[in-house]
């Protein structure tokens, strides 16, 4: 009885094993397991290698027709939405896993993330105004990035006026409307819809007019007359004095690595 029961286990056993994914559906190839997003299988002449991406990244299934077959890469490139589970995180100081764009561990630091490789942590700031998004891997502008504790709001040391909406709206002003820094004479906000600040700058040299809503030579601008003022009493002009109009709004995401 012992020995019969042995002999089912056995066969159990092998049955299990001879699971779909573990079978090599082509000759040569690699192929992405069915429930770990970072595990993948190679074959070679029909034999088949069990295999794992570096910590903290997953195997990209690119199919057999792109000549490559796949390639392990950052989560925020690959949809494992279907096959969600992970190899156990392999934590160094910075790096919840051993290779990635992670947040910074205080979570009030939104400028801040750390690009691990290897386990090794560099610290990387964005561009002025724009925070981490750990959905890209980029800096982007709060509102796209949209973290909680990140936003606008926490970020960004301005409120967006509440809008008397006209009876007869006009133009892309009306749908990002500028307002002055009132800290700073060089810079403006530009509120996305109306709601979200952002904080863009006129050239040196130059100040924002709220009345044209452009930019502008400070002696058209009364409150800003002596923004460029040195202490000798020197005014800076501009290097491009025709380069008087505001910038458009960017609305596009920087990329936070090189
Ligand atoms: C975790 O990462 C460290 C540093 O990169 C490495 O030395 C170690 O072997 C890794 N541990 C495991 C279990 O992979």
């Amino acid at each position: 009885m012992a020995k019969f029961f042995l002999a089912f286990l056995f066969v159990v056993a092998s049955v299990y094993g001879q699971q779909a994914d573990s079978d090599c559906p082509e000759k040569n190839g690699v192929f992405a397991d069915t429930v770990q997003c970072d595990r993948y299988y190679e074959c070679e002449n029909f034999v088949l290698s069990e295999k794992l991406c570096a910590d903290g990244l997953v195997f990209a299934d690119l199919g057999v027709n792109s000549g490559v077959g796949g390639r392990c890469d950052f989560p925020f490139n690959v949809d494992c939405k279907d096959r969600p589970e992970l190899q156990p995180a392999n934590a160094t100081a910075n790096c919840p896993r051993q290779n990635g764009y992670f947040a910074h561990s205080d979570p009030t630091v939104c400028d801040q993330f750390f690009f691990c490789s290897s386990g090794q942590a560099n610290l990387i700031t964005c561009p002025g105004g724009l925070v981490f998004n750990p959905n890209t891997g980029t800096c982007s502008w709060p509102g796209e990035a949209n973290r909680a504790g990140c936003q606008s709001k926490d970020v960004v040391a301005f409120d967006c006026p509440a809008r008397v909406l006209e009876a007869d709206p006009v133009g892309p002003q009306f749908i990002d409307p500028l307002y002055a820094d009132p800290t700073d004479c060089q810079y403006f906000y530009v509120c996305i819809g109306g709601k979200e600040p952002r904080r863009n700058g006129c050239t040196t040299g130059l100040v924002f007019n709220d009345l044209t809503k452009r930019c502008d030579r400070p002696r058209n601008v009364p409150d800003c007359v002596d923004w460029y003022k040195t202490s000798e009493g020197d005014l800076l002009e501009p290097d491009v004095l025709d380069e008087v109009a505001a910038p458009p709004p960017k609305r596009t995401n920087f990329a936070g690595r090189s």
